[in-house]
This record gives C-alpha cells, sequence and structure tokens, in this order.
C-alpha cells in the first residue's frame, strides 16, 4: 500500500483570533484534494487549538505544536499528551528544531516526549535535521540518523508516526532544500529505518519535507520518491497553501 501524502501547517507562535479566523476562512472554502489523496493537519499555538478545531472542516485535523514528556502536574506553562488527547486532538509536533536550539531540547528528551505521547494515543509529527555547520562539515546524515534512533530506541509501534525532515539552513530563510537534496536525505532516513527497525516501517513511514516550502517549489519536491508530503511554516500562514495541498495530486 502506498504512503498517503501529508502536508503540515505549522504557524508556530503567530496569529490573533482574527487571523487564525481568516486561515481557517479559507482552508475552509478552498476545493481540496479528496483525504484519500492527502492527509491534512495545521498547527496553531495551543490558545487557539479549541477554536481552530471546533471550526475547520472535519476533514482537517490539527496538531499540537509540543507537549510535555511525561504525566501532567506540577509542571508550569506545560501542557500535557493526555490535556491534548482530553480535547480530542489528534496530532502533535515534537522535536522542532526551535525547541532543539531555543529551548535545548536533547535527542533524549524528544525521544522521550514522543514515546510518551504515543502512549497516550496522540499521533506525532517527528522532526529532525541538521544544521548548516553540520551540513558542511559532512555529518548531515549522522546527525539525523542520532535524532531518529532516539526516537527508534523508545518506540516499536512506527503506525502513528511521521517523520519530518526539517534541514536548519532552510527554516525560514528562503533557501529550500533541492529536490535532489532533500530526497538524498530521505532515502538515507527509509535506509535506516529498514535497517534499525524493519522494511515494513521503512515502507509505511512517511518522511515529508520542510524548509521554506512555498506554492513555486512543491510539486517538484514531491515528486521526489522519498518524499510524501510537507511540513510548511511561513506559507501555511498564506492562501498558497492551498496549492501546496494540492501538490498532492
Ligand atoms: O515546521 C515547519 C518549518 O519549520 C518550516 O518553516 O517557514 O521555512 O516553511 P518555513
Amino acid at each position: 500500500m502506498g504512503r498517503k501524502f501529508f502536508v503540515g501547517g505549522n504557524w508556530k507562535c503567530n496569529g490573533t483570533i482574527e487571523e487564525v479566523k481568516k486561515i481557517v476562512k479559507l482552508l475552509n472554502q478552498s476545493q481540496l484534494p479528496p483525504p484519500g489523496v492527502v492527509e491534512v493537519v495545521v498547527s496553531p499555538p495551543y490558545v487557539f487549538l479549541p477554536l481552530v478545531q471546533s471550526e475547520l472542516r472535519p476533514e482537517i485535523q490539527v496538531a499540537a505544536q509540543n507537549c510535555w514528556v511525561k504525566k501532567g502536574g506540577a509542571y508550569t506553562g506545560e501542557i500535557s499528551a493526555e490535556m491534548l488527547a482530553n480535547l480530542g486532538i489528534p496530532w502533535v509536533i515534537l522535536g522542532h528544531s526551535e525547541r532543539r536550539a531555543l529551548l535545548n531540547e536533547t535527542n533524549e528528551f524528544v525521544g522521550d516526549k514522543v514515546a510518551y505521547a504515543l502512549a497516550q494515543g496522540l499521533k506525532v509529527i517527528a522532526c529532525v535535521g541538521e544544521t548548516l555547520e553540520q551540513r558542511e562539515s559532512g555529518s548531515t546524515l549522522e546527525v539525523v540518523a542520532a535524532q531518529t534512533k532516539a526516537i527508534a530506541e523508545r518506540v516499536t509501534d512506527w503506525t502513528n508516526i511521521v517523520v519530518a525532515y526539517e534541514p536548519v539552513w532552510a527554516i525560514g530563510t528562503g533557501k529550500v532544500a533541492t529536490p535532489a537534496q532533500a530526497q538524498e536525505v530521505h532515502l538515507e532516513l527509509r535506509k535506516w529505518l529498514a535497517a534499525n527497525t524493519s522494511p515494513e516501517v521503512a515502507e509505511s513511514t512517511r518522511i515529508i519535507y520542510g524548509g521554506s516550502v512555498n506554492g513555486a517549489n512543491c510539486k517538484e519536491l514531491g515528486g521526489q520518491p522519498d518524499v510524501d508530503g510537507f511540513l510548511v511554516g511561513g506559507a501555511s500562514l498564506k492562501p498558497e497553501f492551498i496549492d501546496i495541498i494540492k501538490a498532492a495530486e
């Protein structure tokens, strides 16, 4: 069975109620490929999750941008996986490079969060990716393998995981990876999964690309054999997000 195309919109720390309603309206009014062709998930900031979930057309799902690593309790400022599950939020993004870099999230911590979120019934978009320095020093594959390994050591069932390859140098920079660069890393990640989990997991797990995806570059990127969709930042707040979803067709 083929891997269904997946398009995620990561709204990051952006938006007012008015702006969020505008994006929801755009998504609700646009003609999109059928859910059998593409899975679409948008990820607003926590505070807008209930609003977006209640107003969005049902075939588009929502994701939180993070959750806590264990059962909730005395962790001021955190949101637990149980709370997301309780609200009926199906997805969570974990390990985004902004959190790894700005909040010092380690591979192990991200792996623990992935395992805990899955155990609470959430589906996970798990982000990996190298910095420019790491790419230039030739350690891209080593870096993404180590990030993926920390997840693989803690998880046996990959059914509810989508891996997002997001090279840090391409995020928010307008400097998108070439289709060949994306395909190379996606293929290596798939080979890594085959060798370290199982050939079935490697074959069925969606590996999506993130980093300056836009309406103009999405088609060629999405046409690569191992690119199973996108995690979109800036462009997910604009009408061109619809074009990116349509790249699935
Ligand atoms: O998670 C999505 C992301 O980090 C890419 O952001 O703005 O480069 O599309 P952007």
